[in-house]
Formats: structure tokens, C-alpha cells, sequence
């Protein structure tokens, strides 16, 4: 599963991407909001710094607006991916990007039936917004199991990136789930790689070695 970083904050991304486990970038107007710098400014640091896709998403609303703002995107590099909300001109516009030869990204999902119709106009992501889901009483994680059995039912190549993500809980059962991609804020990408027994015991094993006194191999 690849895992994508969730910022469009050009320090954070690279902080994280030098651990060399981040596989791509997602970005949303809100993140743009925060990312400490010009957005501009922010996106160009970030594909310099990245290899591998990133996500930039469209402000219009209507498809041809969608389009335009698309044709232009890809110019910033060319592993832009444009993100396209899930609306009836959000798929009309990504079949015509996707005719141009145009990589996109279908956000706002929020149902397994919206990631079909997504993946039926040929979408190279799918991104379902998990943790708005449970912050409204339903399992957000259900919807990745059923969007990965609706897909293998019939072939779709449509990828699975997982958004919304509030806890290394999440990116787990991404993964148990068949998903493709999770996208990861920072703070919930740091915390992938602690667990308190490996503190205690790294802690443990350090104190048992000096304590006995024996002299290190190098
Ligand atoms: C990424 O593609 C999404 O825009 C993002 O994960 C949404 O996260 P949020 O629901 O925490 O705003």
C-alpha cells in the first residue's frame, strides 16, 4: 500500500518524505489555507521536492471551469494529478481530462455507489472521505471494504486512496482492506512508527547493556 502525505505545507511534506515512505502528496483548498506560505509558492516546493503524484484540486464548480482549471494544473508538473470534487460536472469533467490524457483524482466520495460512478469515468483515484463519515455516527472503513469488492467484481483499475484519515487506526485497517493508497496527515504519519513497548523495550535493552558493563562490539 503506497502512503501519501496530507499537506500542502511544503515542510511538513518534506520532513516526511525524507523518512522515504511517502509515496505522494494530496492537497485540499483547506490544507492550501494553512500551508504557511503562498499557496503557489507552496505547490512549486513541493513538486520539486516530490517524486511521485500530487494531488492539486480544482476551485470551479461547473464542468468546463473544472476542465480549464485541470489543463492549466498540469503545467505546475507533470505529476500533478487533478482532484475533481464528486459532482454530476465533476464526472463530466474528468472523463474529458481523462480523454487528454489527464491524471485525476475523484474527491468527496462519501458512498461505495459515488466511487463506482468515479471509477466508470475512468478516475485514477478514488479518495472516500473516512473519518467525516464516522464523525457523523457511520463506519467510515466499511466503505473501503465494499469500494474494493465493488472494484474487483469488475475489474476497475480505479485506485483506493483512503482520505480523511484520523488514526494510524485507519491507515491499519486501509490496509487490511485492500485499499491502494492512504493519505496521512502529519501528525497521524509520526505516530506510525511509535508504539510504547518499542520505547520501553529500546529503553530496556540500553540500560541492561551499560548496566552489566560489557564493552560494545564497534
Ligand atoms: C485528502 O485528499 C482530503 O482532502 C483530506 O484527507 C480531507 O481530510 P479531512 O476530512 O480531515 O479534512
Amino acid at each position: 500500500m503506497e502512503l501519501f502525505i496530507d499537506s500542502a505545507n511544503p515542510e511538513e511534506v518534506i520532513e516526511a518524505y525524507a523518512t522515504g515512505m511517502i509515496n505522494g502528496v494530496t492537497t485540499n483548498p483547506s490544507l492550501a489555507a494553512k500551508a504557511g506560505i503562498p499557496y503557489k509558492e507552496a505547490v512549486q516546493k513541493i513538486i520539486k521536492a516530490v517524486q511521485g503524484p500530487i494531488s492539486l484540486e480544482v476551485l470551479s464548480t461547473e464542468f468546463k471551469g473544472m476542465v480549464e482549471e485541470g489543463r492549466k494544473l498540469i503545467k505546475y508538473g507533470e505529476n500533478v494529478v487533478v482532484k475533481i470534487p464528486m459532482t454530476v460536472d465533476g464526472i463530466k469533467a474528468t472523463q474529458i481530462l481523462k480523454h487528454e490524457g489527464i491524471n485525476v483524482n475523484m474527491t468527496l466520495v462519501f458512498s461505495t455507489y459515488q466511487a463506482l460512478l468515479a471509477a466508470k469515468a475512468g478516475a485514477d483515484y478514488v479518495s472516500p472521505f473516512v473519518g467525516r463519515l464516522d464523525d457523523g455516527g457511520t463506519q467510515g472503513m466499511q466503505m473501503i471494504e465494499e469500494i474494493r469488492q465493488s472494484y474487483d467484481n469488475y475489474g476497475f483499475e480505479t485506485k483506493i486512496l483512503v482520505a480523511s484519515v484520523r488514526s494510524t487506526l485507519h491507515v491499519e485497517e486501509s490496509s487490511i482492506y485492500g485499499a491502494d493508497v492512504a493519505t496521512i496527515p502529519p501528525g497521524v504519519f509520526w505516530k506510525l512508527f511509535e508504539h510504547p513497548l518499542s520505547k520501553l523495550g529500546l529503553e530496556q535493552f540500553l540500560k541492561d547493556f551499560k548496566e552489566a558493563g560489557v564493552e560494545p562490539l564497534v
